[in-house]
């Protein structure tokens, strides 16, 4: 019978974290980015990529559809994309991996055709993918929806004009990906503006592309005849990863120069944490966020970007839990995202989820317990909880973290928590 590990982290908190913290490359680009490559029919180099287990998955995803990718460092990957001979994702991987919805968009473009596991619910409730599926329908693409998969197939993408009912990231970046090799003019207007998205237009553009206004509402894709690829690309640094440092510098009163991020990226973040009564220092490539201060309270309402973002709501949670008085947070993008409240108010915390909205009655310590990761951000929330609690707290559940966080706890004790991984 073969056995099984769970990791759980423990930690000793009561520790103000100073020190450097180098940001790695954004999952979610990253996580685009690879599935992309399916477009170019050659090989491209891939720098700054974070090694988390998300990127290792979309690597085996692709070596099963043909790709040769190979590891020239911790953070250097090789694709070789020349010889694609399958269409049909792995189902058992990709229903399991919400980024796995990439493969469509890319697939259409280089094959016209894609069979992808549905990806499922998850964590942080329902994610539809109804507006990816309008966007391809647009471009002339037949999708049917069967047994847990998606099939989707076009004899030719058509340039169109396509409005995005919502603000969706993912929506944005899949109907770039189809578009990229479609015949004429692709508008996507109403798009994401996230620096991910961005990122993936920058690099498709390296490798050959023809997208403009990326970052803005309206994406112009003048469809190309190839991608030639022999290119080499960075990932864009995590401005999520930069923005869990900054808000750990102030749930700790601590002082943490963050280094290699987009401070551009973090304007909105670095805004609120003044708010909070905490300084920032911005130089060129990072931001130092230093307090010995109590925190003051505030209020929240996570947005698409440039507005506050859902993936930094349960860092800001923590410093709002010991804030002074009363703060309110409330969540637009997705429906379970105060999943980890219930776990802060083990540790002392007094906080009231009422779905949409928490209140947040700030206290004056927090103490350590064992609490457990619901999701990912949820995971960092708590790990940043327990080097603030009195005691010592255990977490589990670290395969959400481990998903979208390099070397977490390395970095963490770096700016001197005393947090230990351990396997049972
Ligand atoms: N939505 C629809 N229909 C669609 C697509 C989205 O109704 O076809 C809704 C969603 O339900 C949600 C909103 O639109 O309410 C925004 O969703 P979006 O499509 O922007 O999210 P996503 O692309 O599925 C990415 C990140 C998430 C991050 C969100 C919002 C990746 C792989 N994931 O998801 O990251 O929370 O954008 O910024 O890029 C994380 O990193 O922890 C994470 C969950």
């Amino acid at each position: 019978m073969g056995v099984i590990f769970l990791d759980k982290l423990v930690i000793k908190g009561n520790t103000k974290l100073k020190g450097e913290v180098h940001i790695s490359g954004a999952k979610n680009a990253a996580v685009a980015l690879i599935p992309a490559t399916l477009l170019i029919e050659g090989v491209c180099t891939i720098t700054n990529v974070p090694n988390i287990s998300d990127v290792k998955i979309s690597c085996e995803i692709l070596e099963q559809l043909g790709s040769k990718i190979t590891w020239i460092s911790n953070n250097e990957i090789i694709i070789d994309n020349t010889d694609i001979n399958c269409t049909d994702a792995p189902l058992d991987m990709t229903s399991k991996f919400r980024a796995s919805y990439y493969l469509i968009g890319s697939l259409l473009g280089r094959c016209g055709r894609a069979v992808v596991g549905l990806p499922g619910g998850c964590n942080l409730g329902a994610r539809p993918i109804d507006q990816h599926i309008k966007g391809f329908e647009a471009l002339g693409t037949k999708v049917e929806i069967a047994q847990g998969k998606i099939s989707a197939s076009a004899k030719n993408l058509i340039g169109t004009s396509i409005y995005m009912d919502m603000v969706s990231v993912g929506a944005t970046i899949n109907v770039m990906l189809a578009s990229v090799l479609a015949k004429g003019t692709t508008i996507i207007e109403n798009a994401a503006k996230e620096p991910h998205v961005v990122d993936v237009a920058n690099f498709l553009n390296t490798m050959g592309a023809d997208i403009r206004g990326a970052g803005t509402d309206v994406i112009k894709v003048n469809g190309v005849q190839k991608l030639q690829g022999n290119a080499s690309y960075s990932v864009v640094p995590d401005q999520i990863e930069a923005g869990t440092f900054m808000l750990s510098a102030v749930a700790t009163k601590g002082d943490i120069t963050i280094r290699n991020c987009i401070p551009e990226h973090l304007d909105c973040l670095t805004a609120k944490i003044i708010e909070l009564g905490a300084n920032v220092e911005v130089d060129n490539d990072s931001i130092r966020v230093w307090t010995n201060k109590k925190i003051n309270s505030t209020n929240i309402k996570t947005q698409p970007y440039p507005g506050f973002p859902t993936d930094l709501q349960p860092q800001m949670g923590v410093c709002l839990a010991i804030a002074n008085g009363t703060s309110i947070i409330r969540e637009d993008i997705w429906d379970s995202r105060f999943q980890y409240t219930a776990e802060l108010n083990k540790m002392g915390a007094q906080i009231t989820d009422q779905g949409k909205s928490a209140i947040f009655q700030g206290v004056k310590e927090l103490y350590g317990a064992p609490v457990s990761a619901s999701d990912l951000r949820a995971g960092a929330a708590l790990i940043i909880a327990a080097i603030v609690a009195k005691g010592e707290s255990t977490l589990t559940n670290l395969s959400h973290i481990d998903r979208g966080y390099e070397n977490i706890e390395e970095k963490f004790r770096n700016l001197g928590a005393n947090i230990q991984r351990i396997s049972e």
